[in-house]
This record gives structure tokens, sequence and C-alpha cells, in this order.
């Protein structure tokens, strides 16, 4: 008998409707339009606005999107996976509040913290639950509300980030599609390069920890731009001669969108040609945990059964890694 596989099996997303533009960020910090776009390639990200509203929100709402989409029930998904570094609170789970506000009774499930890595890592995840042939449907939540995290009179990190969530279904096949191969790794020597200082055991919240804006995310910009793209790239080099691919074969390529020059030096080194690299970062920024599943979901409707994916990502931890991916459908 076949192998049994994860394959995705549908996908959609929430993206609020509050565009943060360029231009409004350089009436709220020191910089401009011409600085973001050579720097970072980004030209508009979204903001969750309103009293009230949380990651789970956007998760809920994609995922209500996909269940309805793909016509399943909630009382089918039997396992609730979510990749979050702005979960609703420390605990209970992201996993449990989206599963309530969704609908989900007969689940169980929990969140994975790995920063912009937290997609592959619980895709991989999702896929040793459905090969242990004991899980039907998954449901796989990215979400972050990064700008939950984000302080808005910084202009080295204001302007890099954006709130989104994509929900996407898993199911067992035995065709040779899904998640085919995967080389995930981390580094504790990276934690204190990109980080959130406060708010945690090691420093709980207090008066002076507002004060010192240590609720915001902090990173090291230029020290995390290089290992992210030697990392990257290896690795995802490794993932196409451990599998033999090369750039003919392959359909696409979709990296971490963290910034267009680290996507531009990563293709560069894997010699995969401009147009096979995914890229959506000018329209919605770094979204964290939702940017390959958003570049997944805007390529859906282009995508066939068989055609061959190498996603990419680095992050906070540090954690890196690749995955390959074949589609598991055409779309309708
Ligand atoms: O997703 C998780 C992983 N994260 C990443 O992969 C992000 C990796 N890092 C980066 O993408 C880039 O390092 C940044 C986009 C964060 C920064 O770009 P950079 O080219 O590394 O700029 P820099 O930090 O070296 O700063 C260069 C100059 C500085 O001015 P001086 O000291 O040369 O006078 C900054 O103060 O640019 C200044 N600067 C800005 N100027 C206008 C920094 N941010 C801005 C800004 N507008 N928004």
């Amino acid at each position: 008998m076949n192998k049994i596989r994860a394959a995705i099996t549908g996908i959609e997303a929430f993206l609020p409707d509050y565009v943060l533009t360029n231009d409004e960020l350089s009436r709220m910090v020191d910089t401009s339009n011409e600085w973001i776009m050579q720097r970072v390639g980004i030209k508009e990200r979204r903001i969750l606005k309103g009293e009230g509203l949380a990651t789970s929100d956007m998760g809920a709402e994609a995922t209500k999107k996909l269940l309805s989409k793909m016509g399943v029930k909630p009382e089918e998904i039997d396992l609730v996976l979510v990749a979050t570094v702005t979960p609703d609170m420390a605990f209970p789970s992201t996993a449990c509040i989206i599963a309530e506000k969704s609908g989900i009774k007969n689940f169980w499930g929990f969140d994975v913290s790995a920063a912009c890595s937290g997609f592959l890592f619980t895709l991989q995840t999702a896929a040793h639950f459905i090969e242990s042939g004991k899980y039907k449907k998954v449901l796989l939540v990215a979400a972050d509300k990064m700008s939950s995290i984000t302080d808005y009179t910084d202009r080295s990190t204001c302007i890099l980030f954006g709130d989104a969530a994509v929900a996407m279904l898993l199911e067992p096949t035995t065709d040779e599609v899904g998640v085919m191969d995967y080389i995930l790794q981390a580094d504790g020597s990276g934690k204190d390069s990109l980080y959130l200082k406060a708010g945690g055991s090691l420093k709980p919240a207090s008066h002076a920890t507002v004060d010192a804006k240590e609720h915001f995310m902090y990173q090291d910009g230029k020290t995390v731009f290089k290992i992210a793209v030697s990392k990257m790239a290896d690795v995802s080099v490794a993932m196409m001669e451990k599998n033999h691919i090369n750039a003919d074969d392959l359909a696409w390529f979709v990296p971490h969108q963290a910034n267009l020059r680290i996507i531009d030096a990563v293709g560069r080194r894997m010699g995969i040609p401009k147009e096979k690299v995914m890229i959506n970062i000018e329209r919605y920024g770094n979204t964290t945990a939702a940017t390959i599943p958003l570049c997944l979901w805007e390529l859906e409707k282009s995508l066939k059964k068989d055609d061959k994916l190498i996603l990419s990502t680095f992050g906070g931890g540090y954690t890196w890694g690749s995955i390959y991916l074949k589609w598991a459908y055409n779309s309708k």
C-alpha cells in the first residue's frame, strides 16, 4: 500500500480592510515611500482595527470561509493547529479560541510558536499527525496580528509588518502529492536578535516594561538579514538536491516575505528565474506566520495537481527550513 501523505485540500484567507500605506507611515515616523520600496519592497500592509479584535477573530473568519467553501462541517475537524506569535493571550491557546468561534467541538489542538517559521513548523506537525493514519481532517490556521506588538514610533520595524490569517484543510492521500519532504532547523543562539522582551515569565508586565516599550517586537535587522539569506538559500538548495529537483521542474519557489532583497538574493543563489518566485510582500508586508500561506492562497487558482513547490523560511529563534510540496488538486 502507498504511504499516507498529508495534502492541502483547501485554503482561505482573511485580510483586514484597513490599508496602511507608506504615505501614512511617512506622516507617523521619519521615513519615505522611496526608502521603504528600495530597502524592503513593501507598498502597503493590512491592519486589524477595532476594539476587542484579536488574532483569533481573523483566524475564525478564515476558518468559517474555508469550511463553507469545502462543504466541511465543524464537527468533522479532528485536530486544530495554530501558528502564531501573537496569541490572543498566553493561555488558553488560540487554537481553542478559534475552534470555539468557528463551532468546532470534537477536536483537540494547540498553538505552535516558531515566529516567521510558524507555518512550516506547523505544516510538518500536521503532516506527521496525518501520516500516523489517525487524523482525517486537520485544520491549520496561520495568523498574526503583528500590529499588536509593533511600535509605531520606531521607523526600523513599524514599516515591516502587517496582519492576516490563513486557514487550510489537510487530509490524507495515498497519491504521490502533498507534503513530500522537510528540512526544519532551530538555533537558540539567535534568541537575542529577534524577540519580544517582556510579557513572559522572564519579565512579567510592569509599569517599567511598558515605559521601556518592551512589549513591542525588537530585531537586530542587519544581523537577521544576513543570516536569513544564507540559511534560506542553503536549506532550499539542499531540499532541491535531495529530491533531484531543478529550476525547470519547479512550478514555484514560495519564500517567507520579510524583505524583497532577501527574497531576490535567495532566488538568485538557488538559480530560480524571477517569474517562478512568488512575491506579494508589496501588498501585505511581513505577516509572520501568514506570509507563505497567503502566497499559496493567491496562487491557488493557477496551481495544478502535481505542481512542485519549494517553501522556505527564516525567523526568530532562530528557526528556519524548507518543505517540498506537490500540489494536490486542480482549482475549480
Ligand atoms: O521575518 C523575520 C526575519 N526578519 C527579517 O528577515 C528582517 C531582516 N532585516 C531587514 O529586512 C532589514 O535589515 C531592515 C529592513 C530591517 C532594515 O534595512 P537595512 O537596509 O538593514 O537598514 P539599516 O538598519 O542598516 O539602516 C540603514 C539606515 C540607518 O540610518 P543611518 O544610521 O545609516 O543614518 C537607519 O536609521 O536607514 C535608516 N532607517 C530608515 N530610514 C528611513 C531605518 N529604517 C528606516 C526607515 N526609513 N523606515
